[in-house]
């Protein structure tokens, strides 16, 4: 019959045009997906990225499919299946859409399948075995590209990963390196003397700095008065302390919170009351600033009580027995962080204007030095010496309480990559609490076991004879009290 010598039906070859104009949006699809594939898409995203790329035989198989063929696919097996001509080229659309129409509407009208050019039914049969068998290939060469287009992916995504694991191996070799750095190359006290037979007492010393210099004095033989808030903790501490084997001293546990004037002087009576001298203070608590301004029992904001007002109290109602003591050393632990303090004004030592946990933070430790700078001055030749110190960048408890920000996130880091641990944090207070070479040495301020500088501020007398006067107001010092 004539139409076995006519060109392939319309229907045929409308599938395979439209299969392959279809190819390049379908190439395209995949590229574009392998582009966000390999531009940094995370790994949960691999699935739906292997599916949209399984789904396109599917998608091409399917587009522009229609009831009736799919009522013909159950009468004549693998056309079912097939795909009329898909629309998702403009190409397509412009010059085979108009040809399509008819051929379609015919085959998919009539229930006996007759069409236009009246091919028998056998015609129709073998051309849809045919339509079948080219489907199969057209869905195998899908599934090969599929395959192929994976590899890639996987091999983009494998390459990716490497270069990532890359830069985290450099990152923390030059962390580890800057980290190693900084430890050993921060001072430690070398002296060996003894603190036999001389009482210290270390206010916030169940934790970080103070805990660590507690340890050392106790090894060296002194008699430790570990002065802390909580009770419970110190009393933990003490046991650990006293447990080590090279422990050759005392410690006893006292209850004194530096942030409440009421527990300072209850403190200050019990150890007036029970210690017959005391040669070393350490005026080491503190807290970083809250996130919000907090006013204590006695008016004062809480970071300044507890940083400084707290230890000025103490240090004067102690100061007569450290007289009495001498030699006798006070040392302020305070921070470089002093530099970043606004703009220093006595009128404001409850920092209501521009309250933040940093302005808080270090203006209470700028005034740990103006106090020493002071202090200094007023026991001129007593036999009491007072020195302050920045610890370095210590990993302690400190950091706990900051709120979540940038700020932090960055003390963080800085604290991963260049940070001492306590024990390295501790050598300067031991330095000046026990080394023969800074006997004499009084109002210095010190790092990594040196004498170093301080801000301009904290150097000036005005600024150091005003913060003594307002803090005697603050805390409310008695003249019986005085001892300078
Ligand atoms: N870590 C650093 O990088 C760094 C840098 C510069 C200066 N500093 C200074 O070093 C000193 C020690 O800090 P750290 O790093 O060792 O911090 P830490 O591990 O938090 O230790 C602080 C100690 O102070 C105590 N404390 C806090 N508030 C107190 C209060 N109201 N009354 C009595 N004790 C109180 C804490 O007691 P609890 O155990 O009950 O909390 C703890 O024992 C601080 O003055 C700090 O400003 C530290």
């Amino acid at each position: 019959m004539s139409h076995k010598s006519t060109p392939p039906d319309p229907p045929l070859m409308m599938m395979f045009k439209s299969f392959t104009l279809s190819l390049p949006s379908f190439t395209c699809s995949c590229s574009l997906e392998l582009m966000e594939r390999t531009q940094g898409k995370t790994s949960r995203e691999k699935d739906r990225y292997t599916t949209r790329i399984s789904a396109g035989p599917q998608q091409i198989a399917n587009k522009g499919s229609d009831s009736s063929i799919q009522s013909l696919h159950k009468t004549q097996g693998p056309i079912n299946t097939m795909n009329f001509p898909s629309h998702s080229t403009p190409q397509y659309k412009k010059e085979q859409a108009p040809q399509l129409k008819p051929n379609l509407v015919s085959v998919t009208q009539s229930p006996q399948l007759k069409h236009p050019c009246q091919t028998s039914d056998a015609d129709i049969g073998a051309e849809l075995v045919r339509h079948g068998k080219l489907l199969s290939q057209i869905e195998e060469t899908n599934s090969k590209r599929n395959t192929v287009l994976e590899g890639i992916a996987d091999m983009a995504l494998s390459n990716r990963t490497t270069m990532w694991l890359e830069i985290l191996v450099a990152l923390v070799v030059v962390g580890m390196t800057l980290r190693f750095w900084y430890t050993y190359t921060s001072g430690h006290c070398t002296s060996t003397r003894s603190m036999a037979g001389k009482t210290v007492i270390i206010t916030g010393g169940t934790a970080g700095i103070g805990k660590e210099t507690a340890r050392d004095l106790l090894r060296r033989g002194a008699r430790v008065i570990i002065a802390c808030r909580n009770m419970e903790k110190g009393r933990k501490v003490a046991d650990e302390l006293r447990s080590a084997s090279n422990a050759g001293g005392e410690v006893l546990v006292r209850r004194l919170d530096t942030s409440d004037l009421s527990s300072v002087r209850t403190f200050a009576k019990e150890v007036l009351d029970t210690e017959k001298a005391i040669h070393v203070l350490i005026n080491n608590a503190g807290i970083y600033g809250m996130g919000k301004r907090q006013v204590t029992a006695d008016g004062l904001e809480l970071t300044m009580a507890t940083n400084h007002f707290g230890h000025f109290l103490l240090t004067n109602l102690l100061l007569g027995r450290l007289k009495e003591s001498g030699p006798s050393r006070i040392i302020n632990v305070s921070s470089l962080g002093h530099i970043f303090a606004p703009k220093f004004d006595l009128n404001d030592l409850a920092i209501n204007n521009d309250y933040n946990p940093n302005n808080a933070y270090t203006t209470s430790k700028l005034c740990n030095l103006l106090f020493t700078r002071e202090l200094a001055d007023k026991m001129a030749g007593t036999g009491v010496t007072v020195n302050s110190l920045h610890p370095g960048i210590v990993r302690t408890e400190i950091f706990d309480s900051m709120n979540l920000s940038f700020g932090t996130f960055l003390t963080h880091i800085l604290l991963a990559v260049a940070s001492k641990d306590a024990v390295s944090g501790a050598q300067t207070s031991i330095h000046l609490a026990v080394s023969e070479e800074v006997e004499g040495m009084t109002g210095r301020y010190f790092g990594d076991c040196k004498e170093v500088s301080t801000s301009d501020v904290a150097l000036r007398k005005d600024l150091a004879t005003g913060l003594w006067e307002a803090s005697v107001k603050a805390v409310g010092l008695k003249k019986d009290e005085i001892h300078y």
